[in-house]
């Protein structure tokens, strides 16, 4: 399995690595049913002291990860808007980052900067403090450990059903933009037998560099602006929303129509009894809330999962899985 020190990108992970969180996460959630087993995960890293730094918007990764520390005990700090910082007062990126690991064992961050964490990551590398760095959202390039949750709910969706492998997953909307598709599309490439379908307007099709990689995989995959005729195919329809924060132009967005590529519950009829609908969050138009109510949609189960593969993430980079895996309950 491989050894990890940062989690930049879902390239670091291989197959051992995925199915060791799953085995993981699933632990911790048995821990999770009772005061005694809550409070073992709390006397793991007491210790441990967090530094959350996100200067781009976000709810649930940040919440989550907060969660994760407090259910292992771990102290927090954050930083979320830099106008309260001293980088108001000229001072670099780097040097902010440098500056935490100076209080911390470990930085979770999230930016609109694109290569931002792996540039940082090297420079705590070459220092006297190289703490740990988890890749919370990296601009349109990466949201490794969201694409993490996405592969243990859809392993644990698929346990009763032939498991991932073989399975048909349907990418739907910005995919152009959109960084949990350039995640977790990878790591599928991990399950044999799956395949994808990208459905997304012209305008929003996957980049060259994941067309590229997918292609010396020799993983199968088919891009389609008919996203209404992919839906019976699909085991799993993956919605996301469209990423104008990256607009370089004002209303850049909203001059392609995506309102075939939003999921309603008109298409519910048409969907596999055993599929399931999954969506990063935030959700705009194109998922209604009607769906909410139907058995296949997996979302808020999907971002409650995030916080329990964040807890396996988190033990298995400060070295304290073995305690997870080891204890009978
Ligand atoms: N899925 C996700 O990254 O959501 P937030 O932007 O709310 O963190």
């Amino acid at each position: 399995m491989t050894q990890i020190r940062h989690i930049l990108s879902a390239s670091q992970f291989d197959r051992p690595f995925l199915d060791r969180i799953y085995h993981l996460t699933n632990k911790i959630r048995q821990f999770d049913k009772s005061k005694e087993g809550l409070m073992y995960l709390q006397s793991l890293l007491p210790h441990q002291r967090a530094m959350l730094y996100f200067t781009q918007p976000s709810t649930r990764t940040f919440l989550s990860f907060q969660s994760a520390c407090h259910i292992l005990g771990i102290k927090n700090s954050e930083i979320r808007d830099t106008s309260t910082s001293s980088e108001m007062k000229g001072e670099s990126i780097e040097d902010s980052l440098r500056t935490f690991s100076s209080y911390v064992d470990l930085i979770i961050m999230r930016s609109p900067v694109r290569g931002l964490c792996d540039r940082i990551a090297n420079l705590l590398d070459q220092s006297e403090r190289p703490v740990p760095i988890i890749n919370a959202g990296s601009g349109p390039d990466e949201h490794p450990t969201q694409a993490l949750l996405d592969i243990y709910t859809l392993q644990r969706s698929f346990k009763d059903f032939g498991g991932l492998e073989g399975k048909t997953i349907c990418m739907v909307g910005d995919l152009k933009r959109g960084r949990t598709i350039r995640s977790l599309a990878r790591l599928l490439t991990l399950f044999p037998g799956t395949r994808i379908i990208f459905a997304s307007p012209e305008a929003f099709r996957i980049e060259n560099d994941l067309r590229s990689f997918l292609q010396t995989s020799k993983f199968e995959f088919l891009e389609t602006d008919q996203f209404s005729d992919a839906i019976y195919q699909s085991d799993a329809i993956y919605m996301t929303r469209i990423q104008d924060e990256y607009d370089t132009t004002v209303g850049e967005s909203s001059k392609v129509d995506s309102s075939k590529f939003f999921l309603n519950a008109s298409h519910l009829k048409h969907l596999k009894s055993t599929a399931v609908i999954m969506h990063p969050l935030p959700r705009r138009n194109e998922l209604d809330p009607v769906i909410d109510k139907d058995p296949r949609a997996k979302y808020w189960r999907q971002e409650r999962n995030g916080m329990w593969t964040r807890v396996a993430l988190m033990t298995t980079l400060l070295g304290v899985d073995q305690k997870i895996l080891l204890p009978e309950l």
